[in-house]
């Protein structure tokens, strides 16, 4: 049979912009910042991404679209010795991602339902606390770790056309919609002002004594929320089919991925500041924590508070179909096995593995340090390198067709994956 291809440039676009946006946006993104100290981190961060993180999509693009092949095939098909162990790493790091991602998705999909059936009204922080470690722990967050995959593996089975295709073309327009919604209402709020100051605000004493662990959250942030490091963006890009400017699609992508992360701050700082709820509660639980506690206090709240909630839950839904689709296309490319049956295999594969994460929080650390802080990073250590040194001619004549050439700034383009991602991600690693 032949290979699958996207219906069309927009489709391409959207899917890659539907496994941008997600939980690394809303959910990782605001209690990073606030753990590294606020608009100090939100500077490093951007910087990465426009130095490191375009590139970076770039050197995956490339790769994939030259081959039309999954990872483990594409780099294999490039490279050869223990190259070959490259395209494993992506597909390792997307199955413990995708394990853990499915749970946390879970619990926004439960936390909308809850706006739904009972809606915010707690009485304090307390409450907000005992609901959030019942619905992070036990069968109800099992449940909703299943109901997500399955949705995924549906999503996945229907295939590039039918399913992703179709999926991103409603997902991201209503994510974009809901989301400045939202901020549109936030701003209306009294607190906004001193909310954004809050945001916006950069410490750079902060920043002086506190970078080397600012340093590679923002880096590791960076990738993250690009997708990159476990082949997203080379499966996708392998899809394509045709020869077109990759690097306008890619400067698409970051942009607005960044742009959401970014307002996530303006819609969910004035929330808290209007409900008095002092920001900053670290680690993964203050988004829930915090923002329901807020819905509880301002007016509209519940609506709102539904409308945040199932917004989270379906950007989340357009990222975790991206990495299902890395292991999936390994499976259909490489062992011949038949869509349906490589997708629920898989899918059920990964809902077993973030069992942990539902019974015992410890594991969403451990994953997420795992994968998300170390795996990823390595993953887009080591294809710089491969990319920078050993295929350069190759990846630039590929970034060439559809643009055309590039002269110098091809090569200034190859110069930086050889040296400045491959030093960044190695301070990361040493730091972090
Ligand atoms: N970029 C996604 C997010 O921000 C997460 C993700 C990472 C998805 C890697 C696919 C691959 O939520
Ligand atoms: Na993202």
């Amino acid at each position: 049979m032949a290979r699958e291809t996207w219906a069309t440039r927009m489709g391409f676009i959207l899917a890659a912009v539907g496994s941008a946006v997600g939980l690394g946006n809303i959910w990782r993104f605001p209690f990073i910042t606030s753990q590294e100290g606020g608009g100090a981190f939100l500077l490093l961060y951007l910087l990465f991404v426009v130095l490191i993180g375009f590139p970076a999509i770039l050197v995956e693009f490339v790769i994939g679209r030259y081959t039309e092949l999954n990872p483990v095939g594409a780099i294999r098909e490039l490279g050869s010795g223990a190259w070959n162990y490259l395209g494993w790493l992506f597909v390792v790091t997307g199955f413990v991602t995708l394990s853990y991602y499915s749970v946390v998705a879970g619990w926004f999909l439960r936390y909308t339902l809850i706006g739904v059936t009972d809606g915010y009204a707690l009485a304090g922080p307390e409450e907000a606390n005992a609901l959030y470690g019942s619905v992070t722990t036990g069968l109800d967050s099992l449940l909703f770790h299943a109901v997500f995959m399955a949705l995924v593996i549906g999503i996945i089975a229907a295939g590039v056309r039918r399913g992703i295709e179709v999926g991103v073309k409603v997902m991201v327009p209503a994510i974009v919609v809901l989301l400045v919604g939202l901020a549109g209402y936030a701003f209306t709020l009294d607190a906004a002002g001193a909310a954004y100051a809050y945001y916006l605000t950069p410490d750079f004493g902060y920043l002086a004594a506190n970078w080397t662990s600012i340093l590679p959250a923002a880096a590791g942030q960076a990738f993250f929320t690009l997708s990159l490091g476990m082949g997203v963006m080379i499966t996708y890009a392998s899809y394509l089919g045709e020869d077109r400017n990759l690097a306008a699609d890619a400067g698409i992508i970051a942009a607005l991925d960044t742009f959401v992360a970014v307002l996530v701050g303006f819609v969910v700082f004035p929330f808290l500041f209007a409900a008095g709820i002092e920001p900053g509660g670290p680690g993964p639980s203050a988004i829930f924590v915090s923002l329901t506690s807020a819905f509880a206090g301002i007016p509209g709240g519940r609506v709102i508070g539904i409308v945040f909630f199932a917004m989270v839950g379906i950007a989340a839904l357009s990222s975790a179909i991206s990495i299902l689709e890395v292991l999936v296309s390994y499976l259909i490319d490489e062992v011949d096995v038949a869509r349906v049956p490589a997708a629920t295999a898989i899918g059920v594969a990964v809902f077993l593995l973030g069992v942990p994460v539902t019974i015992d929080l410890i594991f969403l650390g451990l994953y997420d340090n795992l994968a998300g802080g170390v795996l990823l990073v390595l993953g887009s250590l080591l294809l710089a390198l491969f990319v920078g040194w050993v295929i350069p001619d190759v990846a630039r004549n590929e970034l060439e067709k559809g643009i055309g050439d590039l002269g110098s700034l091809g090569i200034a383009w190859i110069w930086i994956v050889r040296i400045p991602i491959v030093v960044v991600v190695l301070v990361s690693l040493y730091l972090g």
